[in-house]
């Protein structure tokens, strides 16, 4: 070991045992930890192309579609977005963006960064956009690309989706969803809302670590993706022609090149993260095994139960509560309480960690998530047992127990 380092980085990864009850990350599955301490395989091994499709079997009924092109993208949630957007839009293109919260304007930030003609539908934060505005929107816009994100995480509010698609398919335009913080957790319907691409992220409802994205395109968001198919030189092979479209602005994010490498003609592009394909894969087998029914009844009970003890403790909920997102909430920081000393004390004395907030929300909200492994009846009574102790000495004074009873009578409906 050199002498000139310092000795601490020679120890072992051994984090705290934390309870996450924020809007993710959340504690991994144990079962997808042990996936993913499987030994690596050849890209092109038949076992690892075997387990590629597998995740393709297993993802469609979690995003609620046939879609054939239904993989991984390889990153975090946000790389699923971009390789959607910078796929889907290109310069020049009038792009419309649904916007009620911190993941809307990055959509818009990506969309701008591509040198598309972004146009807004922005309402405040703890809102959603009502459909008939949309339908407005698109048509006095005329937007190429649609994009939306279901949960925002910023705002604890779900975007209502049914009738999206139509709306965009009658107009002509492809249409974009966000579902990072959803999947898994709220339905994803990608085929009944009609919407052409759906993106997502392992390490909130779906129970596992961040670092995969799984996606979903339409056979329609193919075509156009397809034709702007330009396979990078050194690769090239005269059955992936280039087509007449424009370029994709990234190499990494070119869904064409992802899509040729995720079919049987197993374009040799990036090297699959093979640790992360099993996570996803576990997460996936645990959600399905689970039911979709019951996992989603789980989180919408988790979520009555975050929102009857909180208020029980007199504390009150941003947001409007008919798009409530089941698996995060929003609660407003009462006066006089320094909300950052709530969060250390929930740290420090119980090992569990509550979010903070963004942008207009900033030192106004906590955010509680009950998410994937963490949607458990006991893990929620445990955090707002440790939140009432921790307002208790921070000075607010909430009824005794009355937090913990109201979640338990929620939980149990
Ligand atoms: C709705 C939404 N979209 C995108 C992201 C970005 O995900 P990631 O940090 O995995 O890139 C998040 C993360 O919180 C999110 O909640």
């Amino acid at each position: 070991m050199p002498s000139d380092l310092p000795a601490n980085l020679f120890g072992e990864i051994d984090p705290p045992q934390r309870l996450l009850m924020g809007p993710g990350p959340v504690n991994a599955h144990p079962r997808v930890l042990r996936a993913m301490s499987a030994d690596m395989l050849g890209q092109f091994d038949p076992e690892m192309t075997g387990y590629m499709e597998q995740v393709m079997a297993l993802c469609r009924p979690i995003f609620g579609t046939d879609n054939r092109w239904t993989m991984l993208v390889d990153g975090t949630a946000r790389a699923g977005i971009e390789a959607a957007l910078v796929s889907l839009v290109q310069p020049g293109d009038r792009m419309l963006v649904i916007d009620f919260g911190r993941f809307g304007l990055l959509l818009r930030e990506i969309g701008e960064r591509i040198g598309a003609d972004v146009h807004m539908l922005s309402v405040p934060w703890g809102e959603t956009v009502p459909l008939d505005q949309i339908a407005d929107a698109i048509e006095r816009i005329g937007p190429k690309v649609v994009a939306c994100v279901h949960g925002d995480t910023s705002t604890t509010m779900a975007q209502p989706l049914d009738g999206l698609g139509e709306l965009c398919r009658a107009a002509g335009a492809l249409s974009y969803v966000d579902a990072t913080a959803t999947i898994g957790g709220m339905e994803i319907a990608a085929d009944r809302w009609g919407v052409d691409v759906v993106t997502g992220g392992l390490q909130k409802c779906l129970g596992g670590p961040s670092g995969s994205s799984p996606i979903t395109i339409s056979d329609r968001a193919a075509e156009h993706i397809f034709a702007r198919r330009h396979v990078e030189q050194g690769i090239a092979r005269p059955d992936l022609a280039d087509a007449s479209g424009p370029r994709i602005a990234s190499n990494y994010f070119d869904l064409a090149m992802v899509m040729d490498y995720w079919s049987d003609k197993r374009l040799n592009h990036h090297t699959e993260a093979t640790t992360m394909l099993y996570g996803a894969r576990e997460c996936a087998r645990v959600v399905l095994t689970e039911g979709l029914e019951a996992r989603y009844a789980r989180h919408a009970a988790a979520g009555r139960a975050v929102v009857a003890g909180t208020r029980a403790m007199g504390l009150t909920v941003f947001g409007d509560d008919a798009c409530r997102m089941t698996n995060v909430t929003a609660i407003h920081i009462p006066s006089g309480v320094d909300g950052e000393a709530i969060r250390r004390r929930m740290r420090e004395d119980f090992e569990i960690e509550i979010g903070t907030a963004f942008g207009p929300l900033a030192g106004k909200v906590w955010r509680i998530g009950a998410m994937g492994y963490n949607a458990m009846k006991h893990k929620v009574l445990i955090t707002l047992g440790a939140l009432e102790a921790c307002l208790w000495a921070e000075g607010f004074a909430c009824p005794p127990g009355a937090g913990v009873e109201a979640a338990l009578k929620a939980w149990n409906g």
